[in-house]
């Protein structure tokens, strides 16, 4: 019998309430389909920082290294400024394990809870494959004479051919496998002429090695135009970072707002980690009215990449029932259940 290891960051905020509604589907769907977890949980967060001044410390990602997949629940924490947390975790947890692919599908199961007129399930079902290792998410940059009035802020976006190759070559391998038959480069041609120049040159390049899927490009800000008009347009994105953290945004909201909307972040010759997309939520934290089903998402992407497509198929159906024969709203606090009851519905369905 297959025995997973899987690292547990519950996080900051609601975090931990939604991980462990994942948690108990996990243990539902593994006694289903015959495989095992075992679960190594760690204490990463706002929480444990204040206490000790320590964010992700190095022994723990060699740790993490050796594990078969990472379940996140949310960092963020209104105690500590901004970037502390967000830079010495998130983002050092992707660095550092090179989780180059953010995925993370759009797709609405429910069109009661589309923020869209006149459009419907079939309309909004795409996936933006975000690059997670680049782009202006480096840190690279910094101040001169900072706190004059002469002061100068720089922030570099960093562009590679190794690091655009393989994200677009894994959005193209991953339509294939996917049966989808386009590919949208989304980017800034018009005014970011070098990082562009590069992912539009590579793009068009990759994209030969697939001649049956079609190679399309849309400026990021007419793309936030058409995910709004005509959603259905897009099949497969692929964008930077810093596109891909905004347009996964409205992304979220097309699908039902983020108590719905989970990503993966990839690393398929490594450990990948599997997060619901949303933050903290700190104002929701401990009243158990936060919607856990895009942690129950993640986690159904999470067994997909193991290998255990059957199961993550099942839950994602049995989330599917949940939205469409159960909640009244998929926001927190209105969803005519609380945390824990969606999580046990999720396992009812089965
Ligand atoms: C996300 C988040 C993060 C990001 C923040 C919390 C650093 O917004 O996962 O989309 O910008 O990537
Ligand atoms: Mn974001």
């Amino acid at each position: 019998m297959a025995n997973y290891k899987i690292g547990v960051i519950p996080g900051d905020g609601t975090g931990p309430e939604v991980i462990r509604e994942g948690l108990k589907v996990l243990e539902a769907v593994s006694s289903k389909f015959g495989f095992k977890c075992e679960k190594i949980f760690y204490d990463f967060g706002g929480e444990r920082f204040l206490k000790t001044g320590e964010t992700l410390p190095s022994s723990a990602l060699e740790e993490l290294k050796t594990l078969d997949a990472i379940y996140l629940g949310a960092i963020g924490d209104p105690r500590v400024k901004p970037g502390i947390l967000e830079k010495g975790i998130l983002l050092k947890l992707r660095f550092e394990l090179d989780q180059y692919i953010n995925l993370r599908p759009i797709k609405l199961y429910d069109k009661r809870f589309c923020p869209l007129k006149d459009k419907e399930e079939k309309d909004i079902d795409f996936v933006v494959v975000r690059e997670n290792t680049e782009g202006l998410y480096c840190g690279s940059g910094g101040f001169l004479r900072k706190d004059t009035p002469y002061e100068v802020a720089t922030q570099e976006s960093i562009n590679t051919y190794k690091g655009v190759e393989r994200c677009v070559r894994f959005a193209f391998e991953y339509a294939r496998r996917k049966g989808r038959k386009k590919v949208t480069l989304v980017g800034k041609t018009n005014v970011l002429t070098y990082a562009f120049d590069l992912w539009e040159r590579v793009f068009y390049q990759v994209a030969k090695d697939f001649p049956s899927i079609e190679a399309d490009y849309a400026h990021v800000d007419a793309t936030c135009m058409w995910m709004i008009k005509n959603p259905e347009w897009f099949e497969v994105i692929v964008t930077d970072n810093m596109f891909g953290d905004i347009i996964t945004d409205l992304g979220a909201i097309l699908q039902g707002g983020m108590g719905i909307a989970a990503g993966g972040n990839l690393n398929p010759e490594g450990v990948s980690m599997f997060e619901p997309i949303g933050g903290s939520a700190p104002k929701y934290t401990g009243k158990n009215v936060i919607n856990p089903l895009a942690a129950i998402s993640a986690l159904s992407m999470m067994l997909e990449f193991l290998g255990e497509e059957k199961a993550g198929l099942a839950v994602e159906e049995a989330v599917i029932k949940v939205v469409r024969e159960e909640l009244k709203s998929l926001s927190a606090g209105k969803m005519g259940y609380s945390t824990s009851e969606v999580g046990d519905l999720v396992v009812k369905y089965l």
